[in-house]
């Protein structure tokens, strides 16, 4: 550009070239150029800047006119480089939110959950039908000491049938560091049913008592297909002023068939526990064969699936009621059992192991 004093006239196209220019290139520009295009007119030996220094040498009465026109030129050129920024910006934003769309009305992405242990589906169930049956479900601790597990039962020490819950015994704390652990002097065992939880319930409830008591069972066994160190029980308990033995009978015979379907067929046998009396074993119709007599029902064409019998009055007494005004009845079934049948398992290892191959085929949706 010349450096050489301008007219008015020259300077009035200069500054009309000014806004011709910016105005072509404006549009099309990216954020770069726009900057580069703000210096070049704007900035402080910018087009403009230096059109405007010209300003003194035209006559004074032309002065104001051109003044008016170069600021509103700089107004122009300012608001068109804004408006073209701006532009870009949402340009940017639409960009970006064009590639970040996602389409919320599209099918979810499958998560994975597990599921329940079939162990557990079965409780829950067992639960369900008692629940409609007016039990509510009690709980005890899983170790126990010998009062609970044994003498409250009317197993006093020496009596044979202590023979059939070998016991797990609780260590001495710290006697496994010397050597051989040593039974815990207090007595702590794992406890080998769930029927101590029958005296914690009695002492805890008023009478009339509902309850069941899932839960965890330990005993010192040689491990099988069909006999497991850990299993669950699902211990009942009804007390009150006129229970019988027809009671017992009716309730297991409607929960048997609640659990198995209407067709089940039933059968009390007489049995012996040191802590019911009369004490009987209830079986159903072998669920493989019918009763026709398999290798599951050992030809017999019936499985036994719990104990049970009319509360002993030395047990009552031990949970704190009186034998004259009470009695009731209770039972325990080996949950594991049930889990077996319902499922068709061959083996009860299967369900303490943590196999997922075998645990994922029990997956019901819950
Ligand atoms: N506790 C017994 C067992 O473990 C089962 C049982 C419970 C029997 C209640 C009678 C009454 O084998």
């Amino acid at each position: 550009m010349s450096t050489d004093p301008m007219t008015a006239g020259d300077l009035r196209a200069a500054l009309e070239r000014v806004r011709g220019e910016v105005r072509d290139r404006v549009a099309g520009a990216d954020a770069g150029a726009l900057e580069a295009l703000r210096v070049e007119v704007l900035g402080r030996s910018g087009h403009l800047t230096r059109l405007l220094r010209q300003l003194s040498s035209v006559a004074a009465s032309e002065r104001p006119a051109i003044g008016a026109l170069a600021n509103e030129v700089r107004g122009e050129v300012e608001a068109a480089i804004a408006e073209r920024l701006e532009a870009l910006r949402s340009d940017v934003l639409d960009a970006r939110l064009a590639s970040e769309r996602m389409d919320l009305t599209g099918p979810g992405l499958p998560v994975r959950v597990g599921h329940l242990h079939p162990t557990l589906t079965v409780e829950r169930e067992l639960r369900e039908i008692l629940h409609a049956f007016g039990f509510e479900v009690f709980e005890g601790p899983e170790i126990e000491d010998d009062w609970w597990n044994f003498e409250a039962l009317n197993i006093p020490p020496d009596h044979p049938a202590r023979d059939l819950w070998d016991t797990l015994y609780v260590a001495e704390p710290g006697s496994w560091e010397e050597g051989a652990p040593r039974p815990a002097r207090d007595g702590s065992i794992l406890r080998t049913h769930t029927s101590p939880v029958q005296i914690r319930a009695m002492r805890s409830l008023t009478p009339p008592i509902r309850v069941i008591m899932p839960g965890r069972c330990f005993r010192y066994e040689n491990v099988a297909a069909d006999r497991n160190f850990e299993f669950f029980q699902v211990e009942g308990l009804v007390v009150d002023r006129d229970t019988s033995l027809a009671d017992l009978k009716g309730m297991l015979e409607e929960f048997a068939r609640a659990l198995y379907g209407d067709e089940t067929k039933t059968r009390f046998r007489p049995g012996y526990y040191p802590f019911t009396e009369p004490s009987v074993a209830f079986d159903i119709g072998c669920l493989v064969c019918g009763g026709s007599g398999c290798a599951a029902c050992k030809r017999s064409g019936w499985m036994t699936i719990l104990g049970a019998g009319m509360v002993h009055p030395a047990v009552l007494r031990n949970g704190g009621l009186d034998p004259d005004e009470y009695q009731g009845y209770a039972w325990g079934m080996g949950l594991d059992r049930i889990t077996l049948l319902r499922y068709g398992i061959a083996d009860l290892r299967m369900l303490m192991g943590a196999d997922l191959r075998f645990l994922s085929q029990f997956d019901e949706g819950r």
